[in-house]
């Protein structure tokens, strides 16, 4: 038998104590694929990740995470010297999902060491930042990417398959509902599913600037570019109770209403909120009605309505409504399994900095989803439409 060509491919993993980190890219993708022996790229060739598990002395959480994190998961290798660890020419990639005010300045150290950058969004906490990174990549000849998971959700890729087929005719309007209830974590209550940074502005939280990235390639890269954007948050919940259990005074939007007009005519609204209480079919769904038929779009389910199949409602509240709406849509098939969709988007990307594969989900599109994110603040500040203006390659 033909001995399989492995390339060893060193990781710098900084940020992965936290829950992201630690779930979405150690656990269920580096792991995952180390697991199942590498990424496949040949016959008898594949891709194995070499991971190092870093995090700064500025949490004071490292190292015991760190440690634990190795105990936890059979890995060995892991620092508290991130610096020395870029200067390491055995990790060529540096991965960043770190809270989110980090990233600028340790993802701009990776790039000028001349490592290829993998991150989290939002790149940065503002699109002039964020396009500095970009434009510091592209100076290095370096390769980069960007977080865009909800690409690869099977509900989503059902979503596409419908609209490759046709299945909707002409689209006319995407509205979605993102959210759930955040338990605020007061004593004695429930404890709260997020980290308390995400509720204070100064830390790099707020809906706005977490969900609008995903919006933005969510929209441009399935419907169509976004033409303008018009947006109302807003801070419902006052205060919350962070990990130590101390009441913290909440700085940023936990409610984002959003409306996108899109060149291509479609008009999409997305509602979200860290207050919302779910009465729907999953965490994020969209609603996609078009001409010859429509879907509701979960996470990992899609479901649709043709035009034959469409109820024919007549307004009259005075009986009971005696139409099931519910009722009426059928689910899509899909494949038997799906990958996580991080992990799908990793493999993507080794592949990418291994064999030279394309790969356009970089830097610039990680700043086009900060910039749609800071134009929806900007639009909710000023009360007003604007404009989404090129962010040039
Ligand atoms: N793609 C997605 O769907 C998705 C979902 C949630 C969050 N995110 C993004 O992922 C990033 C991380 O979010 P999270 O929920 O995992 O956050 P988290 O608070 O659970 O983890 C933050 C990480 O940053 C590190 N860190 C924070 N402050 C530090 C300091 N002072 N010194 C050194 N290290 C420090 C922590 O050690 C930890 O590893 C954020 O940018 C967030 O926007 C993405």
């Amino acid at each position: 038998m033909a001995e399989v060509k492995r390339h060893k491919v060193g990781i710098i993993m900084n940020g992965v104590t936290g829950r992201m980190g630690t779930n979405q890219h150690l656990m269920r993708s580096i792991l995952e694929i180390i697991k199942q022996g590498g990424v496949k790229v040949g016959d008898n060739e594949v891709i194995m990740p070499d991971p190092i598990l870093v995090g700064s002395l500025s949490d004071p959480r490292n190292p015991k995470a760190l440690e634990e994190l190795c105990a936890k998961t059979g890995l060995e290798k892991w620092s508290t010297d991130v610096e020395g660890t870029l200067e390491n020419p055995d990790y060529p990639i540096y991965f960043d999902s770190q809270s989110t005010t980090r990233r600028l300045g340790w993802v701009s150290k990776a790039l000028e060491a001349g490592k290829d950058v993998y991150c989290e969004k939002p790149t940065a906490t503002n699109v002039e930042d964020a396009y500095k990174l970009y434009q510091l990549a592209k100076a290095k000849g370096v390769k980069h990417g960007v977080v865009q998971d909800k690409l690869w959700l099977p509900g989503f890729l059902k979503l596409r398959k419908l609209i490759q087929e046709g299945f909707f005719g002409e689209i006319l309007s995407v509205r979605g509902e993102f959210g759930y209830w955040v338990f605020q974590g007061e004593p004695g209550g429930q404890p709260p599913q997020r980290p308390s940074w995400n509720y204070r502005k100064e830390d790099g939280g707020g809906m706005i600037l977490d969900m609008l990235c995903h919006y933005r390639y969510v929209i441009a890269n399935i419907f169509g570019p976004i033409k303008s954007v018009s947006c109302l948050a807003a801070t419902h919940i006052k205060q919350r109770w962070d990990e130590a259990g101390k009441p913290y005074k909440c700085t940023a939007d936990d409610a984002a209403y959003a409306t996108f007009e899109l060149e291509n005519g479609i008009i999409c609204h997305i509602d979200s909120g860290w207050m919302f209480r779910v009465r729907r079919d999953d965490l994020f769904v969209l609603q996609v009605d078009g001409t010859k038929g429509s879907a509701i779009v979960g996470l990992r389910n899609c479901l649709v309505q043709s035009a034959d199949e469409t109820p024919r409602p007549l307004w009259n509240p005075d009986i009971d409504q005696p139409i099931d709406f519910f009722a009426g849509w059928k689910p899509v098939e899909g494949e038997d399994h799906y990958d996580n969709a991080f992990k799908v988007q990793w493999e993507l990307f080794l592949k990418h900095v291994v064999k030279d594969e394309p790969f356009k989900w970089g830097l610039l599109e990680g700043a086009k989803g900060v910039q749609l994110a800071e134009m929806a603040i900007k639009s909710w500040r000023q009360r007003c439409w604007l404009d989404i203006p090129e962010l040039k390659a």
